[in-house]
């Protein structure tokens, strides 16, 4: 039998706090979308994760994103590395939008109209999408809307939920055909507003196959 170890209260070694944001570490997506004049636009967002082969992602209801991604459902979820923390940085105050909504001009957002040229980002056609692909992002995920929804807990947000339909490696990430190589590649880590790259490995889980 398993048997529990209880810590009494006064071994709490916790503080209550009342953080403004809970970005605990997730990777730096530069998710792409079609703008209505068939450019690509690109958005900065941290809030995604996969089940299989969907990917769920979190994105406000004020930006270009979401718009783009109702109007046509269609986009590529590009993962930038470490060595590309600055040109997402320079895209971070940025928005598709035009005219700035209010409340993204009170925050310091200006438009910007070529995404790519404020980056210096450069854009690869995609093979399944529309929207373009980033060219040194070293995975690059195109995939369909399945759900665009707006809880009603949480009237800013989105909840997207997407389909991966192709997927492209930077061919010196790929070991034999269909495999990543976790030991070169790093996801670009958004850790409480402040960009990381991974550390030294630890170990791998059971299923690991390579
Ligand atoms: C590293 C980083 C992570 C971000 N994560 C998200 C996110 O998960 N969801 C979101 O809606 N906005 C996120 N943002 C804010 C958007 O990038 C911002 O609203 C931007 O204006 C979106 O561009 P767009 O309006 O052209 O779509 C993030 C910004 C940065 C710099």
């Amino acid at each position: 039998m398993q048997t529990s170890k209880a810590a009494s209260p006064s071994a709490d070694d916790t503080l209550l706090i009342q953080p403004k944001i809970l970005y605990y570490g997730t990777p730096v997506v530069l998710l792409t979308t079609l703008n209505e004049d068939g450019s690509t636009n690109i958005s900065p967002i941290s809030s995604s994760w996969a089940l299989g082969n969907h990917i769920v992602l979190g994105i406000g209801l004020g930006g270009k994103a979401a718009e783009n991604l109702q109007r046509y459902r269609e986009c590529v979820i590009n993962l930038p590395d470490p060595s590309l923390w600055e040109q997402v940085e320079r895209l971070a105050p940025t928005t598709g939008k035009n005219p700035v909504p209010t409340e993204k001009a009170a925050q310091g957002f200006t438009y910007q109209s070529d995404k790519f040229a404020a980056s210096g980002l450069a854009s690869i056609p995609s093979q399944q999408v529309r929207p373009a692909r980033i060219r040194e992002c070293p995975l690059q995920i195109e995939a369909v809307v399945e759900d665009f929804r707006a809880p009603a807990y949480a009237p800013f947000f989105a909840i997207v939920e997407t389909r991966a339909v192709a997927v492209h490696a930077h061919r010196d990430l790929i070991i034999g055909e269909h495999h990543i190589d976790p030991r070169l590649w790093s996801p670009l880590i958004y850790n409480f507003r402040h960009y990381f790259g991974l550390g030294e490995p630890l170990g791998k889980t059971f299923r690991a196959e390579v």
